[in-house]
């Protein structure tokens, strides 16, 4: 059977038509705790991420939030603009928000330092494939999973993990993603098992084109003298190298 055949029949609800890595995130416009926003306008021209709540009030996504809250300057650092979603009210939302703060002494009085969406009817979770079919609320409706959106500067979706409504999501992990996107998206490199900023210090160089060995022929011979190639075929080589700031050494 052709796989998209496969993947269709076998989805639960084929109208959940999620979203695939380059695409354009839908422009939506939504009711959140800072007011209406047009999800473009919103991101002007920083990074995004959007990440997604089953429940207002629950434990997990309590701490989840708290911790969102409190590693918020290193999304800031790197241009990333936050924004929650859970499918609860507006109303809802501002009163657990002063809940999370209230969670990390240091925190109690100031505000959630980004907004949360009220997908009330759950209009986005189906339009960005979210719902997670085995968690339902008391009427037997679908929670929200743990989607997490990297969006681009470009707008488009350059990550997307879920999680189910069960397990919580590691934010490290999250803003150490976040590092390698933004390092992949300036440097023809990938990016490691583990690698992390600021100790990393080895990215590797893909070349997918001999053009580009070509074009970059003495970094090349300095690399292979240096016994730092660690792959060759014919159209592909991938290349280990030092990384410091912005050059190659
Ligand atoms: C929670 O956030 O604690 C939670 C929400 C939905 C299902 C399970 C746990």
């Amino acid at each position: 059977m052709d796989m998209a055949k496969k993947l269709t029949t076998n989805r639960q609800d084929a109208a959940m038509p999620g979203l695939l890595l380059g695409d354009v995130f839908p422009d939506f416009e939504a009711n959140t705790t800072i007011g209406k926003i047009y999800f473009h306008q919103f991101l002007g021209n920083s990074w995004g991420i959007l990440f997604s709540h089953p429940r207002d009030f629950t434990p997990v996504c309590t701490t989840e939030l708290a911790c969102a809250a409190k590693i918020s300057d290193e999304f800031k650092k790197r241009d990333v603009k936050m924004i929650a979603l859970s499918i609860d009210s507006v109303e809802d939302h501002r009163s657990w928000s002063e809940d999370v703060m209230a969670l990390h002494p240091e925190h109690a009085g100031s505000l959630l330092p980004f907004p949360i969406i009220a997908d009330d009817k759950r209009e986005l979770s189906v339009l960005l494939g979210m719902l997670d079919p085995d968690e339902k609320d008391k009427d037997g409706m679908p929670l929200t999973a743990r989607c997490v959106f990297v969006i681009g500067p470009d707008k488009r979706l350059k990550l997307s993990i879920l999680y189910p409504a069960t397990t919580g999501r590691n934010f490290t992990e999250i803003l150490r993603a976040v590092d390698s996107l933004q390092l992949t998206a300036k440097k023809k490199v990938a990016t490691p098992v583990n690698w992390k900023v600021p100790n990393h210090s080895r990215a590797i160089w893909v070349i997918n084109h001999r053009s580009e060995r070509e074009e970059n022929l003495d970094l090349y011979r300095a690399l292979e003298r240096r016994g730092e190639i660690r792959r060759k075929k014919a159209r592909l080589c991938l290349i280990g190298f030092t990384w410091h700031g912005d050059a190659l050494v």
